[in-house]
């Protein structure tokens, strides 16, 4: 991928210091964007931070910034990576796309029937070595898979089919032809913005809908400007947890190994809490007088009716075999 040299990166020395390294430790960066508590990604950035500097102690000091306060999850934040400015990220697997246009597999609807078949996948030698190994040439470390959950649909009309926004604009994240031709399925057009623009947004009435997990439309508020949030759990929402080759091969082997033993750690530890982080967003959006619309059966599979062409045409794009891989968890 050619990034712009011409972006500007935010001076990391500008922004405030949460984790109160000491001087002589050496400060690493982790940079994200969504909510800092009560969020998969944010609760694991955290985790990730604590226990380095922990047992790192007197060495290592990891400083997160969520919320996108030091970038969002596109081209600056790579850049940022392969400057060493940033040390830790977990975008979401299509932003990595254009890197690995395989990333997209988890963007075909319906692919897998929940987030622990995804997630059954994600931990397969298949995913690992097509997807995690091949970030390596670009100067990037995969050290694993954080998990999300399922995405729902919203917008400022109810959505009981897929073709009751016709006729609107959405967001989408990374503009992956996946994600285009499925909105695009749905008679609407899609506009890529930034994570931390979607609120906005949805709010002015820029966009009139969007696609998330529960974790995300509660805690970044989206539900609050939508008439209802339709629960089609049509894709699957997850992260690479990476770091760049260049600041894992700048360590010796023993603590290379210490960091990657630290990222399975948190990794093992906070995967099952995905599922319930985003279960109680969503009983908090319906507590919150939220509108969840749930699908019969027979409506579902209209939903899968309507996307059933994407499978067909992008099989070249993520590969037969990797697509067949993941096809086979849910039998
Ligand atoms: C989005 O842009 O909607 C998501 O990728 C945000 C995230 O990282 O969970």
């Amino acid at each position: 991928l050619a990034l712009a040299a011409s972006v500007a990166l935010t001076p990391v020395a500008a922004v405030a210091d949460p984790a109160g390294c000491d001087p002589n430790e050496e400060r690493l960066v982790f940079s994200h964007i969504t909510a800092i508590s009560g969020h998969p990604k944010g609760e694991a950035a955290a985790s990730f931070a604590e226990v380095v500097n922990e047992r790192m102690d007197g060495r290592y000091c990891v400083e997160v910034f969520g919320n996108s306060d030091l970038y969002t999850d596109g081209p600056e934040l790579f850049e940022a990576m392969l400057a060493g400015e940033v040390h830790f990220a977990a975008p979401s697997m299509s932003k990595l796309s254009p890197f690995t246009p395989r990333f997209q597999l988890f963007e075909i609807p319906f692919l897998f029937d929940g987030p622990l078949h995804a997630m059954e996948f994600f931990n397969s030698d298949d995913a690992r070595r097509h997807l995690l190994s091949e970030l390596e040439d670009d100067g990037f470390y995969g050290l694993n898979f954080w998990s999300n959950g399922m995405r729902q649909l919203s917008a400022d009309v109810p959505l009981r089919g897929p073709y009751d926004g016709a006729g609107r604009t959405f967001r989408v994240q990374a503009s992956t032809p996946i994600i285009n031709r499925q909105i695009e399925l749905m008679g609407i057009t899609p506009k890529k913005l930034a994570f931390k623009d979607v609120h906005d947004a949805l709010a002015s009435g820029e966009v009139q809908g969007q696609q998330n997990t529960w974790s995300n439309i509660y805690s970044k508020e989206f539900y609050l400007h939508q008439a209802a949030v339709t629960e089609t759990n049509h894709t699957y929402l997850g992260y690479v947890f990476m770091t760049s080759t260049r600041f894992l091969d700048g360590l010796d082997p023993q603590t290379r190994r210490e960091f990657v033993e630290l990222a399975d750690l948190v990794t093992h530890e906070r995967n099952r809490f995905a599922y319930e982080l985003n279960q109680m967003a969503r009983e908090e959006i319906l507590y919150d007088d939220g509108i969840v619309i749930r699908l019969s059966p027979d409506e579902l599979q209209k939903w899968r009716d309507a996307f059933a062409p994407i499978l067909i045409e992008f099989r070249d794009v993520v590969g037969s075999e990797l697509l067949d891989a993941a096809m086979r968890i849910n039998a």
